[in-house]
């Protein structure tokens, strides 16, 4: 908080998913749908202020939706490219979080540790957006249901299979999920599994909402029958050395046209992207009429428009 300004009473961050209840999700939704139905009566919303976009890792789709939605908005983005140094190498997280918020009116930081993401919002008195950790990759899981919605109408019930490791993708489609009442089914080898507390916080939300969250070893008993197929990459960004191990322990775990066909005969296949063809999911599947990856992409437009709209209006 500077100095001369007196305390904001709520400030909003988006740092795990968690924040929004199962009835502000839905209003949640409402609004990207009205965003992205009348993005005109929207671009002005952030005229005169200012964001900055700190990553600590590379992106294609972040960076370019969050810099076009902030330009849609009116306002405008500052990119901090941190893809060389580690946030609170050269100066404590505080400070750069204490500089930072007497400048711009919203940070987007995607960084290597969730504790980096808190730090920063603990000590920057305006709005922190996770755009991507270790442990959450919330803007991707709300577009991805917002995606869903479009294509299904309600999300509640609906079957979501994820395939894969159990990752930041995987935390945030179970955070998300539960909170929109789907069924979420997640495969993983053993020793990928997702963390066991956030399944545990998801399962709670589902009991309340009616979905229903599993975590599975068999690839085929998670796709039996679901509307969606969904997996990530087998080595995350900065697990780069582990990519030979990984994909031994993931041999099983592909996506591949076989896997595919038991889901239902409706079924779409999801990915947040990038992708790897021939790994975590064949060029057959990705590619085919059934995927939906490149409107997921085009989502996470107007679904973080919506974020930001929420967050800082
Ligand atoms: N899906 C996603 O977040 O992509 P980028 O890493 O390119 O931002
Ligand atoms: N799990 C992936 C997601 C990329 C959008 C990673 O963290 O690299």
């Amino acid at each position: 908080m500077s100095a001369t300004s007196a305390p904001v009473e709520t400030k909003h961050d988006l740092l795990t998913g968690t924040e929004w209840n199962p009835a502000q999700l839905r209003e949640f939704f409402r609004l990207a749908a009205e965003i992205k139905a009348h993005p005109d009566r929207y671009c002005t919303v952030l005229a005169g202020r200012v964001l900055t976009l700190i990553f600590e890792k590379p992106s294609l789709r972040t960076r370019m939706t969050f810099e076009v939605g902030i330009a849609n908005l009116g306002g405008t983005a500052i990119f901090l490219d941190h893809t060389s140094t580690r946030l609170g190498e050269r100066e404590p997280i505080r400070d750069i979080a204490r500089n930072l918020e007497r400048w711009v009116q919203g940070i987007v930081a995607r960084v290597f540790k969730q504790k980096a993401l808190e730090e920063l919002a603990r000590n920057a008195n305006i709005p922190v957006i996770n755009a991507l950790s270790d442990r959450f990759h919330p803007c991707q899981a709300l577009a991805d249901f917002f995606t869903l919605q479009e294509r299904f109408g309600a999300l509640s019930g609906l079957k979501l299979a994820y395939v894969g490791d159990g990752n930041n993708m995987c935390h945030s489609l179970l955070t998300i999920g539960a909170r929109v009442g789907a069924d979420v089914r997640v495969a993983t080898p053993e020793g990928y599994e997702p963390e066991e507390k956030i399944v545990a916080a998801a399962s709670r939300v589902a009991r309340e909402t009616g979905g229903k969250i599993e975590i599975l070893r068999s690839p085929e008993e998670a796709v039996a029958g679901v509307q969606a197929v969904y997996t990530d990459v087998w080595a995350s960004m900065g697990q780069e050395a582990e990519a030979a191990e990984r994909e031994r322990a993931f041999a099983d775990y592909q996506v591949d046209e076989a896997l595919f066909s038991q889901a239902a005969r409706d079924a779409v296949f999801l990915h947040c992207l990038p992708a790897h063809r021939g790994l975590e999911v064949t060029g057959g599947v990705i590619d085919s009429p059934r995927s939906i990856i490149y409107d997921q992409a085009e989502n996470r437009l107007h679904v973080q428009k919506a974020v930001l709209h929420t967050l800082l209006t």
